[in-house]
């Protein structure tokens, strides 16, 4: 048998409400190995009705037998079984009576314990592999017998004779791709492939079948149980204390408010930042939906003197960012003090921001830009941190808002950089300036809505350039500002393509650009793709 399984591997994640008394429900939590991709497994999850969410690796077969689970999945990782201090389990999870799946690492892990070999690969395997299935009748049942699969592994098992593991499906490269093991009352499966990526078809089916067919799921989860368990888990960790909920505007801090005043009421004090770098008629959306409609107690910080002031005679884009970012964090800290007996701060965070951050498990994605929004507020304002959406993806947070009833106008927003205008306005950032890119922005988002193309675009905006060109206008010469117009294609907004908007569109946005704002005579359009781009010009 091999080594033990139980050394730790620290990690913080916050554990999301169930209820585990709840005949009704059912939970299939997966283990953080560290691979990348892990969240995918617990949103496949989702998508299949099953309430998923991520533990610690380490933790214990009590605390997981304490939560009721149907099934438990180990994720893959970056590490080597071989390596002192990769991620280990309890081993006594696999005696918890309930099937467990383990993907790549996950996999290598449970099969050593189980007496199989793991051979370290002289390289790693990564992308596509045809996968042959030997046994359809539980993990692969409806999977074509021959299908493609996305792989990414350095070591692989091989040798299972001495371990009682069947191999239900093999690659060419890895006779070893699909493994089960039922003895004993332990029943694990194994794949060495990646199920959760998009880039396996059958993927979701194969997550699915594990759910279904071998922990006996029948998909009773949706969004709104989701929601209900988050408002009891909030309202018991909140108690009689107060929260402030820094607002955007966007889709995220707008569904967090709402889950918060849902679960708080008027406990909640939300705080929009006014910071003079919005979109035309920005402040009076959001005092319209939540002083308004959800009747939250809403706190209006104007702060358009300072931002400007501090944006004055700045053309470099990370330091406007940094300076954009420093005034925010004092306009709250100001709001947040002003505000009685405050002791939790709610934040949007949404998964992808964790990863975008390098508050992933790599840690190593490189700094193209210094994000600033607002959840990026420092830890030492002195607030314990709720992040209700942060394990879920946009379009779950947009789930969320509908069950929550955050209108659609909200719910459907293209993002919005959290330093607004400023970097739309290339070079120095000037109030006049302002003024001439909010009216094309409006400009351009007018006639997307009206050609019903703005569900079909992930954002579109307008950007003053630093540039000036000659026209006519008139009988008379101009030298004015140019204009560029960007629209852009993308699901997860790490890469992205440029929209193709048909011309007609394009030639009403700027006919209207050049005749209604003043001093623009020149519209361009980008049709450059990120990478190498990326979708803001600042
Ligand atoms: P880029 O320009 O990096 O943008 O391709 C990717 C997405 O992020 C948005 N963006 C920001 N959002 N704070 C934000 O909250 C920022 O500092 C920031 N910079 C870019 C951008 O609008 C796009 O949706």
């Amino acid at each position: 048998m091999a080594q033990d399984m139980a050394s730790t591997k620290p990690s913080d994640r916050p554990h999301t409400a169930h209820d585990p008394t709840d005949p009704h429900s059912e939970i299939v939590p997966v283990l953080d190995c560290g691979g990348q991709t892990m969240q995918l497994i617990a949103r496949r999850l989702r998508e299949a009705g099953i309430y998923s969410m991520i533990q610690r690796s380490d933790i214990s077969a009590a605390e997981l037998r304490a939560m009721n689970p149907k099934g438990i999945v180990l994720s893959g990782g970056p590490a080597s079984v071989f390596e002192e201090g990769s991620p280990r389990i309890d081993p006594e999870i696999l005696n918890l009576g309930v099937p467990v799946l383990g993907i790549c690492y996950g996999m290598q892990l449970v099969c050593q314990h189980l007496g199989a070999s793991i051979t370290p690969a002289d390289h790693r395997e990564f992308g596509r592999a045809n996968l042959e299935i030997r046994d359809d009748s539980d993990l692969f049942g409806a999977v074509p017998q021959r299908t493609t699969v996305w792989m990414s592994h350095g070591d692989q098992v091989t040798d299972l004779a001495s371990a009682n593991i069947e191999t239900i499906a093999s690659t060419p490269t890895c006779p070893q791709a699909g493994v089960r093991y039922s003895e004993n009352g332990v029943r694990f499966y194994g794949v060495q492939f990646h199920p959760e990526v998009t880039h396996t078809p059958h993927g979701s089916d194969i997550i699915r079948n594990f759910a279904y067919n071998i922990c006996g799921c029948t998909g009773t989860w949706h969004m709104a149980e989701f929601a209900e368990n988050e408002i009891e888990r909030i309202r018991e960790r909140v108690g009689s204390d107060r929260v402030i909920c820094g607002l955007s505007g966007g889709v995220d801090s707008s569904v967090v408010a709402a889950l918060l005043h849902k679960a708080i009421g008027d406990q909640l004090t939300c705080v929009f930042v006014d910071n003079g770098l919005l979109r035309k008629n920005e402040r009076q959306l959001v005092e319209k939906t939540f002083r308004d409609h959800f009747k939250v107690d809403l706190r209006v910080m104007d702060a358009t003197e300072q931002f400007h002031a501090d944006l004055a005679g700045i053309t470099d884009p990370q330091e406007k960012r940094r300076r954009i970012g420093h005034r925010f964090v004092e306009v709250f800290k100001e709001a947040a003090e002003s505000i009685q007996g405050a002791k939790f701060l709610a934040q949007g965070t949404l998964y992808p921001d964790v990863i975008e951050s390098g508050h992933g498990h790599s840690g190593k994605s490189a700094n193209i830009k210094l994000h600033h929004n607002v959840g990026g507020l420092p830890e030492d304002l002195g607030f314990e941190l709720i992040e209700p959406v942060r394990e879920l993806f946009k379009d779950e947070v947009r789930k969320l808002g509908e069950v929550l009833g955050v209108p659609d106008a909200i719910l459907w927003r293209h993002p919005f950089p959290g330093p607004g205008l400023a970097v739309r306005v290339l070079g120095e950032v000037k109030p006049e300036k302002l003024e001439v890119i909010r009216e094309c922005d409006e400009i351009v988002l007018e006639e997307i809505i009206a050609a019903d193309l703005y569900r079909q675009t992930s954002q579109v905006f307008a950007v003053l350039l630093p540039v000036q060109s000659v026209g006519v206008m008139g009988d008379g010469r101009t030298y004015e500002n140019v204009v560029a117009v960007r629209a852009v294609e993308t699901r997860d907004f790490m890469t992205a393509d440029w929209a193709r908007i048909p011309f007609d569109v394009l030639a009403r946005i700027s006919n209207r650009i050049i005749n209604e704002v003043r001093g623009v005579n020149r519209v361009v359009y980008d049709i450059s793709s990120k990478p190498p781009a990326t979708i803001e010009w600042e």
